[in-house]
């Protein structure tokens, strides 16, 4: 196999050029399209950033005005579409029925499928970028057997979206602005992440020259597991374990250094982050903030404070440089917001969907592009003859 080299889990091997997202992990920095993250979380909405991402620039005002109408535009999803969701059953995982749902649009919309048509390619991103919204909301209110709610194009992407999740249908809906700020902000610092599983997987599909709506699904799936996106939901499983058993912050962390049963302290440590995720310091202050400004109190939060502060001081960590990344507060916040943890993880695919995106036309506009297809080195057998069955 002279020139392969084995790098399980690519932890040497650069899959690709890119311009979208710079990551130090060392540093704990994080630059999209060269605007570090603290300063678009601060300033910028996610529909702004969305646009960032897949077009490289940040929009004039004229141009965000464009692109926010004709996302809004697209927020309806089709009759046939609410009713193939709703054939799902109301307690299967929503990331489940998130990953079929986008894939079915291919279904919907099929005069959006051509990957290397610009208009099509456009068409396609706007969709999903609207239909998302729509599908997430409904996600949540399918669980309590509630109807879908239709969008309202006069409320901003973030406002509408809450609207849908928590309105009752017929009433007035006031969302809290600082709730709006808070998940604004979230969904800013999950929306890319360079070359991370699931959209490594997104890149990966599409190289087949697959569609958006087929490799972003994947992308969906990729996410869906607990060392990846997954890791909100298992955050608050964890938390609920150790608050159910007592509190005992020490006594879980004595398993996790044993290793015992493999248990891990879930959002914590980071394949490229090995000084602190710049995304995980500020998710920790908009907790903080988001639970104060809704009177909520939830033990769960000192138990996590907890945690970190025995992490943070503690050899096991120290030495492998595991700090909290950006799964481990995010779940209280939307806790606290009203959110079911089997929603954590979709919240993070609505988050995701423009840097996803923006990587997949980055890819199908690269000279370079070809098919996604590693290499393997063969540990089998050489080669032995068939027995019949009776011989064996
Ligand atoms: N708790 C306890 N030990 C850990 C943890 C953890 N959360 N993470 C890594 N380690 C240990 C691991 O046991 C290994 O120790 P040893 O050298 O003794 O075998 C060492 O640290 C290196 O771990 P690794 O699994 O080889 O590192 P990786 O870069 O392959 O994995 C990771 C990165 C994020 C999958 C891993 O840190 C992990 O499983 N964390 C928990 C799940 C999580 O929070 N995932 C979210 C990632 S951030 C955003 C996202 O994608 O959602």
């Amino acid at each position: 196999t002279g020139k392969v080299t084995l790098d399980p889990g690519f932890m040497n091997t650069a899959s690709c050029e890119s311009k979208i997202t710079y990551i130090d992990g060392d540093a704990g920095i994080l630059r999209y399209r060269g605007y570090p993250i603290e300063q678009l979380a601060a300033g910028s909405s996610f529909l702004e950033v969305a646009y960032l991402l897949l077009k490289g620039e940040l929009p004039s005002a004229a141009e965000f005005e464009a692109f926010e109408s004709r996302v809004n535009r697209h927020t309806f999803v089709h009759e046939d579409f609410r009713t193939f969701m709703g054939t799902f059953p109301r307690n299967g995982h929503p990331m489940a029925v998130l990953a079929s749902a986008i894939n079915a649009l291919a279904t919907f919309y099929p005069e959006s499928l051509d990957p290397h048509d610009d208009d099509t390619v456009e068409l396609a991103t706007v969709l999903l970028l609207a239909k998302t919204r729509t599908i997430t909301s409904y996600l949540h209110r399918r669980a309590a057997g509630e109807p879908l709610l239709y969008p309202d194009y006069s409320r901003g992407y973030v406002d509408d979206f809450l609207r849908m999740t928590f309105a009752v249908p017929y009433m007035a809906y006031e969302s809290d602005p600082v709730v709006v700020k808070a998940l604004d902000t979230l969904l800013i610092l999950h929306a890319d992440h360079e070359q991370n599983c699931s959209t490594s997987t997104v890149r990966m599909v599409g190289s087949s020259n697959a569609n958006l709506y087929a490799s972003v699904a994947a992308g969906v799936n990729a996410l869906s597991g607990p060392s990846h996106g997954g890791a909100n939901e298992a955050v608050l499983a964890m938390l609920t374990e150790i608050q159910a058993g007592g509190g005992d912050a020490t006594e879980f962390m004595r398993r996790v250094k044993d290793k015992e049963d493999g248990v891990r302290l879930m959002g914590f440590g980071h394949r490229v982050y090995k000084n602190y995720d710049p995304r995980a310091a500020i998710v920790k202050d908009s907790a903080h903030e988001v639970l104060e400004a809704l009177g909520v109190e939830d033990e769960m939060l000192d138990i996590a404070m907890k945690l970190e502060e025995i992490a943070l001081n503690d050899d096991y960590f120290i030495e492998r440089k595991l700090y909290p990344n950006v799964d481990f507060y995010t779940g209280l916040i939307y806790k606290a917001m009203g959110f079911s943890p089997q929603m954590f993880t979709p919240l993070f695919a609505l988050g995701r969907m423009p840097g996803w995106i923006a990587q997949w036309r980055e890819m199908m506009k690269d000279p370079a592009m070809k098919i996604g297809r590693p290499r393997q080195i063969y540990t089998g057998y050489t080669e032995r003859d068939y027995v019949p069955v009776a011989q064996r």
